[in-house]
């Protein structure tokens, strides 16, 4: 059965973050992805670092399902493990030793603002007992930059998601790279990215 389902940002943004990831990806290995969505994301980067397994994940059965018919219309079964379920807040994740073993980064696209605050805590502390020193976990989405909008638009996009969820919104930079040194992380660098959206690098120092 096909369960793919399309999420329109993933066209516009994949390129860039694909762009970024390949200098920050320079050996074999593995990379876990947290909230993987659709799987639109883990086929592109599959396809694009041939030498990585990329082990996808979400909480979500129809996700979940998604990611399984992109892998198979890609044919990338052979290369590609099944989705985990990983909920980033109920823990430990449940990761496959082989995945563990070989990980060199963590990987979260337009997770943290659609999800309570705490999984944001959860995401840091759960990547922080994972990743080893020199390892990463790179963040994409909106930010707030000195807890300031960095765009009309975003400011609209965080009231909207308020609206579903009083508890989602648009995290500030700084309150996020504390509960990185918090777990350990280094914020390696901070780039601009097209549509208001910023990619963040985090690297583990211990
Ligand atoms: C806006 S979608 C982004 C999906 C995909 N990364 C993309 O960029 O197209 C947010 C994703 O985060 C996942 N998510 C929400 N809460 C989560 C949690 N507590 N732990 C892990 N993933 C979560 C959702 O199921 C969803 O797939």
């Amino acid at each position: 059965m096909d369960n793919r389902l399309f999420f329109p940002a993933t066209q516009r943004n994949r390129l860039c973050i694909g762009d970024l990831l390949s200098k920050i990806i320079n050996k074999n290995g593995s990379i876990l992805e947290i909230g993987s969505g659709s799987g639109q994301h883990g086929v592109v980067f599959q396809k694009r670092f041939p030498k990585i397994i990329w082990q996808t994940s979400d909480p979500e059965i129809v996700h979940r399902q998604s990611i399984t018919s992109w892998i198979e219309y890609e044919n990338l079964s052979e290369k590609m493990p099944q989705p985990l379920v990983i909920d980033v807040e109920k823990i430990p994740w449940k990761i496959p030793l082989k995945i563990l073993h070989s990980l060199q980064g963590i990987v979260s696209i337009n997770m943290i603002h659609i999800a309570e605050w705490s999984c944001t805590l959860a995401l840091f502390r759960e990547s922080g007992k994972i990743l080893n020193k020199g390892q990463f976990l790179f963040l994409y989405g909106p930010f707030k930059i000195g807890n300031k909008h960095t765009s009309q638009s975003n400011y609209l996009f965080d009231d909207s998601l308020k609206l579903q969820n009083e508890l989602w919104g648009i995290r500030d930079i700084e309150k996020v790279s504390d509960e990185g040194k918090k777990n350990g992380f280094f914020q390696e660098n901070i780039i601009s990215m097209p549509a208001n959206n910023f990619s963040i690098i985090y690297r583990k120092i211990y």
